[in-house]
């Protein structure tokens, strides 16, 4: 998996030439300090107690599902579509584990004390209908989190920044199905009547791109975008130049937030 295209890989895990990579990923993220302080917090606007379910939409690794039973005695069910993800979560939980498209969850209506997706709304082809999947299992008074980042949101200094736009600019636009969704999450919810409703913002910042490189892939996006026609592959070159040069010379900044989003479904 080239690390310019793990975000659409997460489209379709199992399609992918190594998808057990994708785990190694997402294992990495999850033990970035950055990562584990927001998923508890999303965990937490859950407000689950012991004996409520939960149900966990594009579970991934289990990695929420393992910590809501761990912390709260909730009990899980871990929904993915792919396969990989689904043996990963049998294997590493105790959550009763479904392979299902969030498009379709195959649950009876109000069947939940929670629901929650981290990171997923925004790599699926209808946000909008796996939304409403969401709430039809959700029951009145239950809660339902959503994390993404944003990449509206994203900040690049290298010397170009017309050339850094345009790179963000893909990432934000392309690179991703809904990479802009997060910001219109809290939107969405009152539109369908939600109450209650919270956005909480945590901003990524990195300073060292070689800690995370693997797993953000942010050196290689110039060349992502050049390969799908958006930039030309000299200013692609250009982009990793003064992209290395900003890392050497330790001017590097690059951040995203991601906006959490709760809300509780009206009685
Ligand atoms: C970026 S990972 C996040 C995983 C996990 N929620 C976490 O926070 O670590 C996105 C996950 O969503 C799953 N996914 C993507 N589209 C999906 C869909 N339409 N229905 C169900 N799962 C989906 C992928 O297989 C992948 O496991």
């Amino acid at each position: 998996v080239g690390s310019g295209h793990v975000a659409h890989a997460f489209t379709a895990v199992d399609r992918q030439p190594r998808p057990g990579e994708l785990l190694g990923v997402l294992d990495r993220l999850a033990a970035e300090p950055f990562y584990g302080s927001y998923k508890h917090r999303l965990r937490g606007l859950l407000q689950s107690e012991r004996g409520s379910r939960v149900l966990d939409v594009g579970a991934g690794t289990g990695a929420n599902a393992l910590a809501l039973a761990a912390e709260s005695g909730t009990e899980v069910v871990a929904v993915d579509q792919s396969m990989t993800m689904a043996a990963a979560i049998r294997a590493r939980t105790r959550a009763h584990v479904v392979v299902a498209d969030g498009h379709r969850l195959p649950f009876r209506a109000s069947g939940f004390d929670g629901v929650l997706a981290d990171r997923v709304l925004q790599h699926v082809a209808e946000p909008e209908r796996v939304l409403d999947q969401m709430l039809r299992i959700l029951r009145p008074g239950g809660r339902i989190a959503l994390a993404d980042p944003d990449y509206s949101t994203q900040v690049l200094d290298i010397e170009d920044r017309e050339l850094a736009g345009r790179v963000l600019g893909y990432r934000a636009q392309a690179a991703l199905r809904n990479g802009t969704l997060a910001h219109r999450l809290a939107g969405l919810l009152a539109a369908r009547g939600l109450r209650e409703i919270t956005v909480e913002a945590r901003t990524l910042v990195v300073r060292d791109p070689r800690a995370v490189d693997n797993v953000l892939g942010l050196r290689s996006w110039a060349h992502a975008a050049a390969a799908h026609g958006y930039l030309e592959s000299a200013d692609a070159e250009r982009f990793v130049e003064q992209f290395d040069a900003a890392v050497d010379t330790g001017r590097f900044m690059y951040a995203v937030t991601f906006f959490l989003t709760a809300a509780t479904l009206g009685r």
